[in-house]
């Protein structure tokens, strides 16, 4: 098992260019294989889950290549509908195929997908949206059966704005003659790259970005090159860096207005913050204060994706703050790590109430989940002496290599693989390493 080892209290300092964003390039992947001919997609980060993407890609019959940071798919022998199981288990994106099955096969067979244990991440809203433009759906032990021989253009209405389900239907609706209208859409900036993507194969979307999304299906799509946008909830994770220990940092790619409601925050703690016109850039002062009480929602509202982060950086902030989880179920189970590290934090259902202490100090932590092990990983680099963070591979799945961004940024992270850090930290507690396990 894979981890990282963390000595605290060096100020982050310096440029950092964002990786292309998971949360886009996860659809645009699996939108790949709506095109005749390959498709290009540059600034592909070298991430666990866009690996399990391509695993799932070449199984269907898709040739799908991740290199020197593109990734290269061409759609042209894909044959099969039915999603391997124990592939589409590993990633919960891999249910964004099913949308762009259906709307190339006309038919498709999906297992539930997998995941992170942040929630119990029904599909009830997906196979909503797809019931509504006319697929038979049959659910047997776990299995869905979809059958869209007699799919049609329609209107599709969300109870709740839920992102995968929106993108499902977009995918789903491109090549289907007609007008498909999805109201009360989800509005995150990834939508609308997913949006942007189709529409440079060829399709005819518009929408994106607003509560009602119109899709004209067309004929046919073509391959294409494209460059997805920079990841934000990475961009974050770096801001919350550089103030968790006093340093300053500037964000080269970012795009300001997909961060305004983290950097709103970041403002009330006391940071400063200057937007650029191609990209962002944040000082961290002498003492971070308590924001005002952060309720996540989405888009525009405060990222989910952000929340531990900010809730780590919340723990050595003067004054209490207040973090209500209102996305997902079960998003706190940071907090007993970071109640490790000496932080003060009272947690009732999805809300937590943090009073800030002096300084936290290094321990040995564990990740439970992505976001969550990116939280402990900015703790520890404020924290007083060293960290450990275990489960290295959760973190994998969404940050392109952090220990090298962070080293590159002046923060003293190193990866540890079995075995040769079998040493006393420290806290004075060992830090044994196994062999690696799927994430
Ligand atoms: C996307 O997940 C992101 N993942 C998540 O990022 C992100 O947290 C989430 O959107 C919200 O912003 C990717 O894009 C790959 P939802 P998704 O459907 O599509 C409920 C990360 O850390 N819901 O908007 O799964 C659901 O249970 C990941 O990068 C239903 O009830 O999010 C949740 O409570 C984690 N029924 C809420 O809606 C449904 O059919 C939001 O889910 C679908 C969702």
């Amino acid at each position: 098992m894979e981890g990282f080892r963390v000595t605290g209290g060096e100020k982050i300092q310096g440029q950092a260019r964002l990786q292309g964003a998971k949360n886009a390039v996860l659809p645009i992947l699996a939108a790949a294989l709506l095109p005749e001919g390959e498709t290009v997609i540059r600034d592909c980060p070298d991430i666990r889950d866009a690996q399990a993407m391509a695993g799932i890609l070449n199984t269907l019959g898709c040739a799908c290549r991740l290199e020197n940071g593109q990734a290269r798919v061409d759609s042209g022998r894909l044959c099969r509908w039915e999603m391997p199981e124990e592939l589409s288990k590993q990633i919960r994106s891999s249910i964004f195929l099913l949308g762009p099955i259906l709307g190339k096969l006309r038919r498709a067979t999906v297992t539930f997908p997998g995941g992170c244990d942040i929630g119990l991440r029904p599909i009830d809203l997906h196979l909503k949206g797809l019931r509504a433009l006319g697929v038979r759906i049959r659910e047997d032990g776990g299995v869905i059966h979809c059958d869209g021989g007699s799919m049609r253009a329609g209107n599709v209405y969300f109870d709740y704005p839920s992102v995968g389900a929106t993108e499902n239907v977009m995918m789903a609706a491109v090549l289907l003659p007609g007008i498909t209208t999805i109201h009360n859409a989800a509005r995150e900036p990834e939508i609308e790259d997913l949006q942007n993507f189709l529409n440079v194969l060829g399709g005819r979307i518009r929408g994106a970005g607003t509560k009602v999304i119109r899709v004209e299906g067309v004929q046919s799509l073509r391959g294409a090159v494209y460059t997805p946008i920079p990841d934000r909830i990475v961009g974050g994770t770096l801001l919350c860096a550089a103030a968790a220990t006093g340093g300053e940092i500037e964000l080269l790619n970012a795009r300001p207005r997909d961060l305004k409601p983290v950097t709103e925050k970041m403002k009330e703690m006391g940071c400063g913050v200057w937007e650029m016109e191609d990209g962002l850039a944040l000082k961290a002062p002498e003492k971070l204060r308590a924001f005002s009480p952060l309720h996540t929602r989405p888009h525009p509202g405060f990222p989910t994706d952000m929340q531990a982060q900010m809730l780590a950086l919340s723990c050595t902030a003067e004054g209490e703050s207040v973090i209500v989880e209102n996305v997902f179920e079960n998003r706190l189970s940071h907090v007993e790590d970071l109640r490790r590290m000496g932080a003060d934090i009272q947690v009732c259902g999805r809300r937590a109430l943090v009073r800030g202490v002096a300084a936290l100090h290094g321990a040995r932590l564990r990740a439970r989940d992505l976001r969550g092990g990116a939280a402990l990983v900015v703790a520890a680099l404020g924290a007083r002496g060293e960290s450990t963070v275990e489960r290295a591979d959760l973190i994998d799945r969404g940050y392109d290599h952090l220990e090298t961004v962070l080293s590159g940024l002046g923060a003293r992270v190193e990866r540890l693989t079995g075995g040769e850090d079998e040493r006393k930290n420290e806290s004075g507690i060992a830090a044994p390493f196994s062999a690696r396990s799927a994430g």
